[in-house]
């Protein structure tokens, strides 16, 4: 089974997506953690789209669709839950040639229903502790970035939602409850 996890940043993708990988043996592929990745690692593509991270805008749709056909040609079992992409409509089309490709196809697209409201509070909480761990926050999770992120998923990302409707594909799951219960509800869209 392949699933997109669709929602603004901090609806809980990232979240769902590894207790998917735990429960369900499924392949994660997170954009956001690729690039995170590139990033640290110091390539020249993580070089180049660092500022735009951390302005809280969305990296070009040909670096992210190349980051996604590397991992679907090494990993053609499949099982995939793709975690923050597609987020324009190319990604989305591109998508879709890339599961073919492969000989895979999409089956559900969970998309978490919450409120702006909530993921300032989630986004500035998960800030305060890693800082509070001794760590580092992301450097996109303060309220500035987060208004980017935000006006990025509804200008060029919310046009998804129309898209998977109308393929058939679209699952709404409230993403407001606790962690515990939109998993289960989660399991109980894909069973
Ligand atoms: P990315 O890493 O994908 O970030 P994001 O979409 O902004 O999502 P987050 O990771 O912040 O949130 P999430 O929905 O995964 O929530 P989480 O589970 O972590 O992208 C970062 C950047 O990379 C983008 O801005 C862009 O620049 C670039 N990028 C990535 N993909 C791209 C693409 N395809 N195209 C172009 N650019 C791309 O949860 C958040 C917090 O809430 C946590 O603390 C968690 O514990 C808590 N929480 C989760 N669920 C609940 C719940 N039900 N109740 C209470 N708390 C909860």
């Amino acid at each position: 089974m392949n699933i997109i996890l669709l929602g603004p940043p901090g609806a809980g993708k990232g979240t769902q997506a590894s207790h998917l990988v735990k429960t369900r043996d499924m392949i994660q592929l997170s954009t956001g953690d690729m690039l995170r990745e590139a990033r640290s690692s110091g390539t020249d593509m993580g070089k180049k789209v660092a500022a735009i991270m951390d302005a809280g805008e969305l990296v070009t749709d040909d670096i992210v669709i190349g980051l996604i056909r590397e991992k679907l040609e090494g990993n053609k079992q499949g099982g995939f839950i793709f975690d923050g992409f597609p987020r324009t409509l190319t990604q989305a089309d591109a998508l879709e040639e890339l599961l073919n490709e492969v000989g895979e196809k999409l089956d559900a697209v969970i998309a978490l229903a919450v409120n702006d409201e909530v993921l300032v509070d989630r986004i500035v909480g998960r800030a305060a502790e890693a800082v509070a761990a001794g760590g580092v926050a992301r450097a996109d999770d303060n309220e500035e970035s987060l208004k980017i992120r935000l006006m990025e998923y509804y200008k060029k990302t919310n046009a998804l939602i129309g898209y998977y409707h109308a393929k058939g594909n679209l699952v709404w799951v409230d993403g407001l409850a606790p962690i515990e219960e939109v998993q289960s509800n989660i399991a109980k869209a894909l069973d």
